[in-house]
């Protein structure tokens, strides 16, 4: 299963409807999506009491057992005041540090202008990091103006295949253990034999790599005339 939390709770929310095609994209490849909408499942604020031994049922338990059945999440978030919403940050404050190990994440943002959503992201991969897991190199930084149809709404659709198509890959590739030894050289690692290091003495040093150093070079000009100490 992979989890998406939506850290919006407008009710025409953009980070919404993005998260919601990324959901359509895996399932459509075979994955099971499941939107977790936190402003509804999980709305009240992190109880630090339950942190290290939450009781069964809590809210801290519930975070924890959504995420600890999942094999990659997608976090989508408002871009508030440059940076991602509290609602999604009181969510992660739920988990424990180890939460997403061995879990890919893909961050999608939703800001009122350009720029703010991508700062979100980079941002959240602070956390991510912080929490085990691993993001993913395409992010989806977007705006309203990103859904309406034409060119900006294709560019969009392009970064969601590619956020996909990582998440789906880091799956395959953490799911798929090598059963015994690797048979033979990994094609297209290394490209023939490695070539050893140079047989015998280096004999000098590279001529033109520091001009100035190789014997019977001609010393270059130092400009403004020579240091008075050297002189
Ligand atoms: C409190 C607040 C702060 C905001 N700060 C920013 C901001 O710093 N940069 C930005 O681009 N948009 C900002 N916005 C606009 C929202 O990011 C924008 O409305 C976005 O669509 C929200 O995502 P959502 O539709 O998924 O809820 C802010 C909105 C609110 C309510």
């Amino acid at each position: 299963m992979i989890l998406g939390m939506l850290g919006s709770a407008a009710k025409e929310s953009v980070s919404r409807e993005v998260l919601l095609r990324a959901g359509e994209r895996l399932e459509r490849a075979g994955a099971r999506f499941d939107l977790v909408d936190l402003a509804v499942e999980f709305p009240h604020p992190h109880a630090l009491e339950d942190y290290d031994d939450p009781p069964p049922g809590s809210q801290t338990a519930q975070v924890r057992a959504r995420v600890a059945g999942s094999v990659a999440v997608l976090l989508a978030t408002p871009v508030y005041h440059g940076s991602y919403s509290a609602l999604l940050k009181n969510a992660l404050d739920h988990l424990t540090g180890e939460a997403f190990a061995g879990r890919p994440v893909g961050l999608i943002a939703a800001g009122g202008g350009p720029r703010g959503a991508g700062s979100a992201c980079d941002q959240l991969r602070t956390v991510v990091r912080a929490l085990g897991g691993w993001s993913t190199p395409t992010q989806v930084a977007t705006t309203a103006a990103d859904l309406a149809p034409g060119e900006p709404l294709r560019f969009l659709e392009e970064r969601l295949d590619d956020l996909v198509a990582e998440l789906l890959a880091f799956v395959r590739t953490a799911a798929g253990p090598v059963p015994g030894p690797v048979p033979g050289p990994v094609p297209g690692l290394v490209h023939g034999p490695v070539p050893g290091p140079v047989p015998g003495p280096v004999h000098g040093p590279v001529p033109g790599l520091f001009p100035g150093a190789v014997p019977g070079s001609v010393p270059r000009p130092v400009a403004g005339g020579p240091f008075p100490v050297l002189s």
